[in-house]
């Protein structure tokens, strides 16, 4: 569904992703962490082509969904318009269809007496939710996240892992930016790890006996 071959991004003479690999099949969970300034969001913004890439392909048959840093939701619409918005823009479904879908997304992720209300207006939590249902409305294949969990206490971290897992059909891949590795090992089926725009692990979660322990030690060597 996304195959990524040897890309590398520089802004400036900075080279911030160097060849770069991975394979992203259906139905799987890849964390990619990392510290900050590593390069995650870039490899996201390139995966959905919010960016160019300098040299290597990115071959993607998926529709794709992106979930914000910063959930970028309009200040100027309501929750209920924030929704809808883009779904319209592909007029590949009748407004019955759209609503419909609205309805039952809102209803799964608890958010249906905030309609009316504005963004400036909501909790980090709630904005998180809307940004989530915004993005499953165009169904996509493979949702990209980056980093679903920041500004979140952890209570509710465990939401956000209960929430993707439980909203995301199963045949829904998610690739997930984040540097809390407490919150990537508790989703992720696989983790890659980027320091410098380079891959330095990649491990399979459930193959680690102390997974944290494991990528805590890499993140301190260079
Ligand atoms: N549009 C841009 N122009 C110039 N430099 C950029 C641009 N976007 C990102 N960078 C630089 O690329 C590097 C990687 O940034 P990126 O946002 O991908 O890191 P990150 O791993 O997501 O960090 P964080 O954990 O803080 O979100 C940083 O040095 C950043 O300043
Ligand atoms: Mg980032």
């Amino acid at each position: 569904m996304l195959s990524i071959k040897n890309i590398s991004k520089s802004f400036a003479g900075n080279v911030v992703l160097k060849d770069i690999s991975m394979e992203i099949v259906p139905e799987s969970i890849v964390g990619i962490a990392g510290p900050s300034g590593g390069g995650k969001s870039t490899l996201l913004r390139c995966i959905q082509g919010l960016n160019t890439v300098d040299s290597g392909q990115i071959l993607c048959d998926s529709k794709i969904g992106f979930m914000f840093q910063d959930f970028q939701l309009f200040p100027h619409m309501t929750v209920w318009q924030n929704i809808l918005y883009a779904a319209k823009l592909e007029k590949n479904k009748s407004i019955y269809e759209l609503e419909e879908l609205a309805h039952g997304l809102l209803k799964k992720l608890d958010i249906e007496s905030l309609v009316e209300r504005y963004p400036g207006n909501l909790s980090g939590g709630q904005k998180q939710r809307v940004a989530l249902a915004r993005s499953l409305m165009l169904q996509p294949d493979l949702l990209l996240c980056d980093e679903p969990t920041s500004g979140l206490d952890i209570a509710t971290m465990g939401e956000v892992v209960d929430l993707l897992k439980s909203v995301c059909s199963k045949q829904t891949a998610m690739i997930i930016a984040s540097h809390d590795l407490d919150f990537l090992t508790r989703i992720a089926d696989r983790i890659f790890l980027i320091k410098n725009g380079q891959i330095i692990a990649h491990m399979v979660v459930k193959d680690l006996k102390d997974p944290i322990g494991y990528l805590r030690t890499l993140y301190g060597k260079s």
